[in-house]
């Protein structure tokens, strides 16, 4: 035999010398729950380890991520029921549980960088990221009501807005008024290829965002589609987006791996609230190792092609990489 590719694994320090794709913390979002009141960290059920954050207590999260190295972070907002209407207008309300929240970590954490969630479901009566009349999901009203929110998260200080609704044409709606506002500095991390997922189910748990009728078929992509992906990416790319990211991540490494080699713009995905709770499940019932499990799907969506990884692992990560680094 001349080739034996076994001689590359023989020993650890080789078999590190030929890994092709790494890890690191710098690659990592941390979503962060938040909800009104103070002194709270309220478990959510089916996501083990993660917990809705009253603003103070993000901040003292967000303190320990820092120090771990662990430097972004997407905080979402869960709404009291009786805030939430038809138009989501609490989204925009100045000085809403989000835009505090934005304010008092950038002011606290000026280091720390906030990637924010432009939607209208966590606010929205409905259910639904899109402004509903007579069971339909209309687009262009629902891009008015982003762009006000794009806005106030803009002014409160957020660094990278991440539109999730899938409406059309909402990158370049919301590009245009953040630059009318002189906000060009403020980024667009465009969720592109958003499916219609079952793997969003604990996130809806948390937020309390299910939708009331219906499902988000007619605006998240068919799980079956691939080609349409590109076309979604051509359009966000063409529209000003700075980031383009696929979601869920696990069962769409195919299209991580598209995008990566079709688009120059950096790759997000996004390891969604299903993908932690399997995984958390399988481990708490000792059928899978559960730090290994993490760390291979992880790089997964390294090796597919993402950049950036949004996922409820990275605290967990930062802090096994800093453990180690600890012993060694
Ligand atoms: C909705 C939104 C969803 C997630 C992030 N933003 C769920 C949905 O589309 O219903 C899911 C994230 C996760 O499951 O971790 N704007």
């Amino acid at each position: 035999m001349l080739h034996r590719p076994r001689r590359n694994r023989k020993a650890a320090p080789i078999r590190k010398m030929v890994q092709e794709t790494h890890l690191t913390v710098e690659n990592l979002i941390y979503p962060l729950f938040l909800t009104e009141g103070e002194n709270l960290r309220v478990p959510i059920r089916s996501m083990p380890g993660i917990v809705r954050f009253s603003p103070d207590e993000a901040l003292r999260e967000i303190e320990t991520c820092l120090a771990l190295g662990l430097q972004v972070f997407a905080p979402f907002p869960h709404i009291a029921d009786n805030l939430k209407d038809k138009f989501a207008s609490e989204s925009w309300r100045e000085d809403n549980l989000y835009v505090r929240a934005i304010r008092l970590i950038k002011e606290r954490f000026p280091e720390a960088v906030l990637v924010t969630d432009v939607a209208m479901d966590p606010y929205s009566s409905d259910g639904h990221d899109g402004l509903v009349e007579n069971g339909e999901i209309l687009n262009d009203a629902t891009l008015e009501i982003l762009a006000k929110m794009a806005i106030a998260q803009a002014q409160a200080g957020a660094d990278i807005l991440g539109p999730s609704d899938m409406m059309d044409g909402r990158v370049r709606f919301i590009r245009e008024a953040l630059d009318k506002q002189g906000f060009t500095s403020v980024s667009i991390m465009s969720y592109t290829v958003k499916y219609a997922s079952a793997f969003y189910g604990p996130f809806r748990d948390a937020l309390d965002s299910a939708p009331r009728a219906g499902d988000k078929k007619t605006y998240q992509m068919n799980p079956a589609n691939a080609r349409e992906a590109l076309l979604e990416a051509t359009l966000d790319a063409s529209e000003g987006a700075d980031f383009l990211m696929v979601k869920p991540a696990l069962a769409y490494l195919d299209i991580i791996r598209l995008l990566k080699d079709n688009f120059h713009l950096p790759i997000a995905a996004y390891n969604v609230s299903g993908e932690y709770a399997m995984l958390k499940a399988a481990a708490a019932n000792g059928w899978i190792n559960g730090e290994q499990a993490m760390y291979e799907c992880l790089l997964s969506i390294r090796r597919a092609g993402a950049t950036a990884i949004l996922t409820y692992f990275a605290k967990e990560f930062a802090q096994l990489v800093n453990d180690q680094q600890n012993h060694s």
